[in-house]
């Protein structure tokens, strides 16, 4: 049985290494022009390839990222099984890169970045961490790494998910109808959501309306979730003071985008969070194991869900 690798040879090594390593009895491939297409069981992609039906024994496709929103979940076989990126190192950057953006948003880094362009030293007023509450929305294994990251700071804490959760120290609210109520006391709100039909442009002008005036926006989840013309509206009016987006659409914005040059947006170019290839293939063989085993693989997407 063949593991086929469809990436780049590079990080394809490492996999390689590690396979020999602790997982001999799968074969493993990096060139789908010489795999034997009836051996492969596994595919680690970051997109489905357009002849996916030449491996007719596919039993799982891996993400080799934490979303699976690039993959036609509904065109896929039934039969296959789909597994996102779940491992360590794309844990441990999306907490640095979220508690990095809560904490410059809560100490008015973008304001001092643009006083700094004009030589301009003036103090702002300082809230403290115990008057700022902060919201995640969507609360799976980032979601709940990322309200682990900030618990020291002493920020109220918050969560919203689809379905309900209990997180220690944390205010949980699921389901549609408490998603208001969330958001009105979210005065940092990180998007961590998948995207799915139901999140694409969730935060929109009304969303944006319902968080208390001079929240923040932390959005790490998916360009398309974002109305871009809502939120710089929002920044406008006064009623949001900045925004931290590692995630755009398109991506990457046009160069005479407004949000590039706002004086209270930041933008990093996708790079929250990011694959890290010797965790990552401790984590894959680690679910190979478990799919030989018959158990349940961490990551594995609910198709019906989309995540
Ligand atoms: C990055 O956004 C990923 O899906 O890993």
């Amino acid at each position: 049985m063949t593991f086929l690798f469809n990436s780049d040879p590079v990080r394809g090594q490492i996999f390689a290494d590690a396979f020999a390593a602790s997982l001999p009895d799968v074969a493993f491939s990096m060139d789908p022009a010489t795999v034997d297409p009836d051996a492969v069981r596994y595919l680690l992609t970051w997109t489905v390839p357009k002849d996916l039906e030449r491996y007719r024994n596919l039993e799982v496709l891996f993400s080799i990222g934490a979303g699976v929103d690039q993959f036609p979940l509904d065109q896929l076989p039934d039969s296959l099984q789909v597994v996102r990126m779940v491992e360590d190192g794309i844990v441990r950057m999306m907490q640095e890169y979220v508690t990095l953006s809560v904490l410059a948003v809560h100490r008015n880094l973008p304001a001092y970045l643009s006083q700094q362009q004009r030589a301009e030293w003036r103090i702002l007023p300082v809230r403290q961490a115990s008057e700022r509450r902060v919201g995640v929305l969507g609360l799976g294994m980032l979601g709940t790494a990322v309200l682990d990251s900030l618990r020291p700071f002493g920020f109220p804490l918050l969560g919203w998910s689809r379905s309900p959760r209990s997180i220690d120290g944390v205010t949980c609210y699921s389901g549609t109808e408490t998603l208001d109520t969330f958001l009105a006391q979210c005065d940092v709100l990180i998007c961590l959501l998948p995207l799915t039909p139901e999140t694409r442009g969730l935060l929109d002008a009304r969303l944006f309306a319902t968080l208390p005036a001079g929240a923040s926006l932390v959005h790490v989840g998916r360009g398309p979730q974002l109305d871009q013309a809502a939120l710089l509206a929002a920044l406008d009016s006064g009623h949001l003071a900045s925004a931290v987006l590692d995630v755009t659409d398109p991506e990457p914005l046009p160069p005479d985008h407004p949000l590039w040059s706002h004086p209270r947006v930041l933008i990093t170019p996708h790079i929250a969070s990011v694959t890290q290839p010797v965790t990552a293939a401790q984590a894959v063989i680690a679910n190979i194991r478990r799919h030989q085993a018959g158990e349940a693989m961490v990551g594995r997407i609910d198709r019906q869900r989309g995540y």
